[in-house]
């Protein structure tokens, strides 16, 4: 909403956060960011244009502290590792749920606080039968702990806004890639690739198929659905492109970004019938019908926003 006056956003240090941070500035909004750093990184903040609070989500008398005085709260921050539910049961939940409930906390007494933007997953839907899944397709049934622990995050949110009255949007994201990437297939193929240029293990058996959104396209749509006034109080969107590329492609677009030939290839074959790890969703496509009513379509296909990925971190990390 370009009316926006003073944002908090949780996770601001963060990959995603830092790009939304970005953008508000430009848009003349001030911001507050809120953020642990157990993952963010202070040189993704910009230089002494905004406030920073350096608190755990977890201190909710931080949290509405921080609150005071933004008409809009961005809610970023997670542990997005799919991988460490599996060692750490509890993690999920403390990380992402109970701090998602300190925030719709602080937006409920938080006078100031008119929305909440959520930052959710694909992940949410596990395992579906239909490609592209749109918006309305359940039943929803998260395979990992992460993907249950931002439905539950989903559900919290939809449910303070219609009963505290705050407006509430929240984004089910693709895989997200682009500049200040730190996680992920792409990731870690360009530093695999790095320590040895010879070969790249892929984790389970290469035919894992998902959409990538470049992170260019993920900030528009974040913007172009805050700025639509027919939403609901709690609008639900899917975020990303309707291609998709198997990891298997990934690892050529890597390679071919790095300038390596003749890589040979290691797959590990995975767990539960090809895919990377426990709770790894195999296949991910997700419509976004609310998305093309408002006309907004992605700038990158799915291995467009692979390949310039790989080409940025090939050039500016390495
Ligand atoms: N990256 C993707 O492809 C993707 C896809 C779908 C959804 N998401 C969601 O988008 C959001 C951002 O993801 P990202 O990829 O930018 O991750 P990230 O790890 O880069 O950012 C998370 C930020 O939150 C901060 N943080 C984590 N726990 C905190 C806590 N308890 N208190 C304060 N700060 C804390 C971290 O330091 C970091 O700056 C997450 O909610 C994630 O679930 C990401």
């Amino acid at each position: 909403m370009s009316s926006t006056e003073r944002a908090l956003v949780t996770g601001g240090a963060g990959f995603i956060g830092s790009h939304l941070v970005d953008e508000l500035l430009d848009r003349g909004t001030e911001v507050v960011v809120y953020d642990n750093f157990s993952s963010g990184r202070r040189d993704f903040l910009p230089k002494g244009e905004i406030d920073l609070v350096e608190a755990d989500l977890r201190e909710a008398d931080r949290v509405r502290a921080a609150s005071e005085g933004c008409d809009l709260v961005v809610h970023c921050a997670a542990d997005p590792d799919v991988r460490v539910g599996h060692k750490h049961a509890q993690r999920h939940f403390e990380e992402n749920v109970a701090t998602t409930q300190n925030v719709v906390e602080a937006c409920r007494t938080t006078d100031a606080v008119d929305e909440l933007l959520f930052m959710s997953t694909s992940t949410v839907y596990g395992e579906v039968e239909q490609f592209p899944t749109p918006e309305d397709y359940g039943p929803m049934k998260p395979i990992s702990t992460y993907g249950a622990s931002k439905l539950a995050g989903e559900a919290i949110v939809s449910g303070h806004a219609h009963t505290f009255d705050f407006d509430a949007i929240v984004y089910r994201f693709a895989n997200i890639l682009g500049p200040r990437l730190t996680h992920g297939v792409v990731y870690d193929f360009v530093h695999k690739l790095e320590d040895d240029p010879t070969t790249l293990e892929i984790l389970g058996d290469g035919s894992q198929e998902k959409s990538y959104c470049h992170i260019d396209d993920m900030v528009d749509a974040v913007f172009a659905l805050q700025a639509w006034e027919g939403r609901e109080r709690a609008e639900i969107v899917n975020v990303g492109t309707e291609s998709w590329t198997s990891v298997t492609d990934i690892a050529d677009l890597v390679c071919e970004a790095m300038g390596l030939e003749d890589v040979d290839y290691e797959y590990t074959g995975g767990v539960e019938g090809g895919g990377g790890w426990k709770g790894d969703v195999k296949k991910m496509r997700l419509a976004i019908p609310t998305l093309e009513k408002l006309g907004w379509e992605p700038e990158l296909t799915s291995d467009e926003a692979v390949r310039t990925t790989a080409e940025w971190m090939a050039e500016e990390v390495i």
